[in-house]
C-alpha cells in the first residue's frame, strides 16, 4: 500500500517513525510539511527524512508544496496530519478534497475539516468510492469509531459522555490532588506538549466540542455544528470549588455530554462521584456509549502524544488496506 503524508508536526513524525519501524508493508511515496515536500515512488527513506528536519526544520525540497505531492505523488491513500483550524478547516480540508476527487483514500487526525465539513466529505467522499477515516481525531489512541462502527454494529446508540480533552484533565487532577493553582496546572500541561497549539482551544472547552461535534455526526447524522454546543470552559473554576468537590468524595471533570433523545450537546465542568468510570486522572480520555442492546461501554486510553496518536491513524490505514486495497 502505497501513503503520501502531509504535515510533519508531532504526530507526522510519529506516523512516519511508526511506519518505517514496523513491516506493515506501507510505502510513503509522497510527504510534506509546511515548508518543503519530497516524491520517490520507490518509497521515501523515512528515517533520512526524520534527521532531516530534525536537523533543518525541513522534510525536502523548498520547491515542492504540499499540493504538488497530492497532485503528483503515486499513493493509494492520504494522511493529512495537519494542524487544526477550527474555524477554517484550512489547510487540511482544501487537501483532503483535492485527494478525495483524485480518487484516493482518506486517514486524518485533523479535527478542523470533519467537525466542520462532515457531511460534504463522507458525501465527496461516497460519490468517489473512497474511505473517509478520522480514528484519530477523538480519544487519541482510544478506537472509538471502530468500536461504534463494528463493535458496537447494529447497537442504538443512546448517548455519549465523554472526558475528551486531556490538557484539562491533567490540569483538574493536579489541581484535586496537588493543589496547584490553575495556572501552575496550565504551565505544567503546556510543558508536556499536550495542549493545543492555543491552549484556550483546551480550557475554553472548545476542543472537547469539537470532538463532541464529530461523534454525533457520525453516530446520528445529525449535522450538529460547533455553535450547538452549550460550552463551559474550566478556566474560571478555583481551588475552592475543587476542595467543595474532593469533601462530598466527589471530582470535577470536563464532561462532554450527547443526548440526541434530550436536544442535548454540552461541554461543561461537572461535580461528578470519584466511582464513576469517567473520572481518570492525567491526560487520559474516557468515553462512555449507553446503548440498548449493550448498555453503557466505558472506553478509556491515553488522549493525546505523538505515537499514541500515530496508533489511530495505523489502524485506519490497515483498514483501508485490508478493505479496498490489494497488498503491494
Ligand atoms: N489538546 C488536545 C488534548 C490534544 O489535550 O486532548 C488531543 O486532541
Amino acid at each position: 500500500m502505497k501513503v503520501a503524508i502531509i504535515g510533519l508536526g508531532s504526530v507526522g513524525r510519529g506516523v512516519a517513525e511508526m511506519i518505517a519501524k514496523k513491516d506493515l508493508g506501507i510505502r510513503v511515496t509522497g510527504l510534506a510539511d509546511s515548508k518543503s515536500g519530497c516524491i520517490d515512488p520507490a518509497g521515501i527513506d523515512l528515517f533520512r527524512v526524520l534527521e532531516k528536519k530534525k536537523k533543518s526544520g525541513c522534510c525536502g525540497d523548498k520547491n515542492i508544496s504540499a499540493l504538488d505531492v497530492i497532485r503528483k505523488a503515486p499513493y493509494d491513500a492520504l494522511i493529512d496530519v495537519t494542524p487544526t483550524n477550527a474555524m477554517t478547516g484550512e489547510p487540511g480540508l482544501g487537501y483532503v478534497m483535492q485527494a478525495i476527487k483524485k480518487k484516493k483514500h482518506i486517514v486524518t487526525s485533523n479535527k478542523g475539516p470533519i467537525a466542520l465539513a462532515y457531511k460534504e466529505l463522507r458525501a465527496l467522499a461516497e460519490k468517489n468510492g473512497v474511505a473517509l477515516r478520522y480514528e484519530a481525531t477523538v480519544g487519541g489512541a482510544i478506537p472509538i469509531f471502530h468500536t461504534l462502527g463494528h463493535g458496537l454494529a447494529g447497537n442504538e446508540i443512546l448517548a455519549v459522555f465523554g472526558v475528551l480533552n486531556g490538557t484539562c484533565n491533567y490540569i483538574l487532577t493536579r489541581m484535586a490532588d496537588e493543589g496547584l493553582t490553575y495556572e501552575q496546572a496550565l504551565l505544567e500541561a503546556r510543558e508536556m506538549g499536550y495542549a493545543e497549539a492555543d491552549p484556550s482551544y483546551d480550557v475554553e472547552g472548545i476542543d472537547a466540542a469539537i470532538k463532541l461535534v464529530i461523534l454525533a455526526n457520525t453516530i446520528w447524522g445529525n449535522g450538529v455544528k460547533l455553535d450547538d454546543v452549550d460550552r463551559t470552559g474550566i478556566n474560571l473554576l478555583t481551588p475552592d470549588a475543587m476542595r467543595l468537590a474532593e469533601e462530598e468524595d466527589c471530582t470535577v471533570r470536563l464532561i462532554a455530554e450527547a443526548i440526541p433523545k434530550k436536544g442535548f450537546l454540552r461541554v461543561a465542568p461537572r461535580i461528578i462521584e470519584k466511582s464513576n468510570p469517567l473520572v481518570v486522572d492525567g491526560t487520559l480520555n474516557a468515553i462512555t456509549i449507553e446503548t440498548d442492546m449493550a448498555k453503557e461501554i466505558t472506553l478509556i486510553g491515553r488522549g493525546a502524544g505523538s505515537i499514541e496518536t500515530a496508533s489511530a491513524i495505523l489502524g485506519d490505514l490497515l483498514f483501508i488496506r485490508d478493505r479496498y486495497v490489494e497488498r503491494s
